[in-house]
């Protein structure tokens, strides 16, 4: 669904729920990470580009200190008071904005109640930070409706924030850093230390991004992705190490002995991913292709073996593609996101998209008795104020 229709659908649907026209439309994308996977709480790097897929609310505030909103998605209406401070609450989805509304919500800085429709082209749980973009929306709204703009990462670290507090989830900041700064035709190289960005390129028009949903719902809060992260801690103490970005694959090697096993492989996957990501930054600058397609396969390897994140049906999709290989148009392809379900992400050939998106469909399902969706996205630009009167 094109930006332009979803304007045009939650304009509608805000006018026929609450009487009047909204007065704000924002948008905020969801991302696909082509390399530098639980990376970034490791202080580390990542290379995400936004997807042309949205999370869109139309809105306008109101006199009655009281939020109403409404998700097109689920069908649901949530209502809550701001008064004195938003507080946790149901349904779940509403957390993302409470959370948001919350961190706003500063000692003498007031939020107003507000109406709202709320709007998706993301698939919701499939690992391409739908969460994300629906903090960093409530953020471009509250931004529009109460005249404070934030400064980009203090604005990100309020949406991650709002995820720990108000979710559950305690991710790192690529998700929500993706979702505001992104550059359209660039992905992002991300060094999560020092918060700063070096688009890269993504203009090539003979190479497409391939997004592969397993339809395999993944739930980060289920507890998983808050024992990766306590174990990548553990590792970093016993390399002696702020975080593991600090450590070298030599440190790693002397200190393997005294290791719990398993935190060493965690640690693995951490160090090797992060070299992995600034060689893909720089293959995919220089059109290296087959240097992009060994990356992407070396990091589902490490994902799977290492860090354990995977699951049959993304092995399954890769495993497909790795059999296809150049050949047969794939660069390459890995799992992307937090993992246990959701999507793949593989680069491809662009004359190639066609028969590629058939050969995987077919071939998957009669693997797994499911169905993929498939899609291509361009790296699109980050969160705006898409209407303002
Ligand atoms: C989720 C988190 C991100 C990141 C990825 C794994 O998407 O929200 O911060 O840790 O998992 O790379």
């Amino acid at each position: 669904m094109s930006l332009d229709l979803m304007l045009g659908r939650t304009t509608a649907l805000f006018t026929r729920c609450f009487g009047h026209a909204p007065r704000w439309v924002v948008a905020a994308p969801g991302r696909v990470n082509l390399i530098g996977e639980h990376t970034d709480y490791n202080d580390g790097f990542v290379l995400p580009m936004a997807i042309e897929r949205h999370i869109v609310i139309a809105a306008d505030s109101n006199t009655r200190r009281q939020v109403t909103l409404h998700s097109v998605t689920t069908g649901e209406t949530a209502s809550f008071g701001v008064r004195p401070k938003v507080e946790r609450g149901e349904p779940g989805w509403s957390n993302y904005v409470r959370g948001v509304i919350a961190g706003f919500q500063t000692p003498g800085k007031k939020v107003p109640g507000f109406d709202a429709v709320i709007e998706s082209s993301l698939p919701f749980g499939g690992g391409l930070a739908s969460s994300a973009a629906l903090e960093v929306a409530t953020a471009t709204l509250l931004e529009a409706m109460t005249g404070r703009a934030l400064d980009p990462i203090e604005k990100a670290l309020l949406c991650q924030r709002a995820e720990h507090d108000f979710a559950g989830v305690p991710c790192g900041i690529m998700d929500q850093f993706t979702s505001i700064l992104a550059q359209q035709n660039h992905a992002l190289l991300l060094d999560c230390r020092s918060r700063t960005t070096t688009p890269v390129p993504m203009t090539n028009p003979e190479v497409t991004v391939l997004i592969v949903n397993t339809n395999i719902r993944h739930r980060l809060a289920e507890g998983e992705y808050a024992k990766r992260r306590s174990q990548c801690e553990a590792a970093a103490r016993a390399l002696k190490v702020t975080s593991l970005r600090d450590a070298t694959p030599e440190a790693l090697d002397a200190a393997q002995k005294q290791m719990d096993p398993v935190v060493f492989r965690r640690a693995l996957h951490v160090i090797s991913e992060n070299e992995r990501t600034l060689q893909m930054a720089r293959a995919i600058q220089a059109s290296d292709w087959p240097a992009v397609g060994r990356l992407m396969y070396a990091s589902h390897a490490s994902l799977r073996d290492d860090y354990e994140v995977s699951c049959p049906e993304l092995d399954t999709v890769v495993e497909i593609a790795q059999a296809m290989d150049a050949a047969g148009g794939i660069i390459g392809c890995r799992m992307t996101g937090g993992g246990f379900g959701g999507c793949a992400v593989s680069l491809v050939k662009t004359d190639a998209v066609q028969r590629i998106t058939r050969a995987l469909d077919a071939a998957y399902e009669k693997k797994t008795g499911r169905q993929t969706t498939i899609f291509s996205s361009r790296p699109a630009a980050g969160a705006r104020v898409l209407q303002s009167s």
